[in-house]
């Protein structure tokens, strides 16, 4: 079954039906919220909005290991995750959406993995391409046969918030090789590889990233919104033929 994490201007989606709402428990305490079950085309998907259904909950508080332990436990096979980003590279304007392929993380203090030496001994896990290959390609061609424009790769920077970055703050991650910066891409993606999840993304530029294009004197939240709510409606359409895509 697919999963879809719903971040922020995704906190339904309007062409599901819904079939039943589990609230799950976990050992890392409580999810996000109920995740929603329900059908898409005859084909049964999970929702959860990543902020809460009443987007309460800040990037830095998400309990991202409750909300992917949540996901495993129920059948899920694969997860894609939408989440809003600030373009940094040139090309990547207010509305664009891209599948990213690379992570740079530069989180701290959340809870990122399972394994706890003192729980499960000391173990890593492969991280070199971050995002699961095979849901990469199915999210593009999702977008091909929606006919939505969509761009195939870009490095993504995950930056703790809830404050947006400062204008060097921003070159500095394009120095680093970040083309594109959000607040929620990680800890989620390792968690979802640790537990052996397919996981991939749908990013949302949402602005120019601080000191950037539109955004050189400072970020207009108070325009965010609105290119939000039209580009969700792009990414809606690539879901759907993405859940079509799911299991063949
Ligand atoms: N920075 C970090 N996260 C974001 C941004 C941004 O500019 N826009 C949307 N999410």
């Amino acid at each position: 079954m697919l999963a879809i994490i719903g971040g922020s201007g995704l906190t339904q989606l309007s062409t599901m039906e819904v079939t039943r709402r589990l609230v799950v428990r976990t050992p890392y305490g409580e999810p996000s919220g109920a995740l929603t079950f329900g059908r898409i085309h005859d084909r049964e998907v999970v929702f959860l909005a990543r902020h809460g259904y009443g987007h309460t909950i800040p990037p830095h508080d998400v309990n991202y290991r409750a909300n992917i332990w949540a996901l495993h436990s129920q059948q899920v096979r694969n997860v894609v995750s939408v989440a809003s980003v600030g373009g940094i590279r040139a090309d990547l304007a207010p509305g664009t959406i891209v599948v990213p392929d690379q992570i740079i993380d530069y989180t701290h203090g959340r809870a990122f993995t399972f394994y706890n030496a003192s729980e499960r001994g000391v173990t890593h896990i492969d991280f070199t391409h971050p995002y699961c290959e095979q849901l990469r390609q199915r999210c593009l061609r999702a977008a091909q046969l929606a006919g939505e424009a969509v761009i195939a790769g870009g490095v993504y920077a995950a930056t703790q918030g809830p404050r947006l970055e400062t204008a060097a703050e921003i070159n500095r991650l394009e120095r680093d090789g970040a083309e594109m910066v959000g607040m929620t891409g990680m800890p989620e993606a390792a968690l979802a590889r640790e537990v052996g999840l397919c996981y991939a993304a749908i990013a949302v530029v949402a602005n120019h990233a601080a000191g950037r294009g539109t955004s050189a004197g400072g970020v207009h939240l108070e325009e965010v919104h609105a290119v939000l709510q039209a580009a969700m409606s792009k990414v809606k359409n690539i879901l759907e033929r993405l859940v079509a895509l799911d299991g063949d």
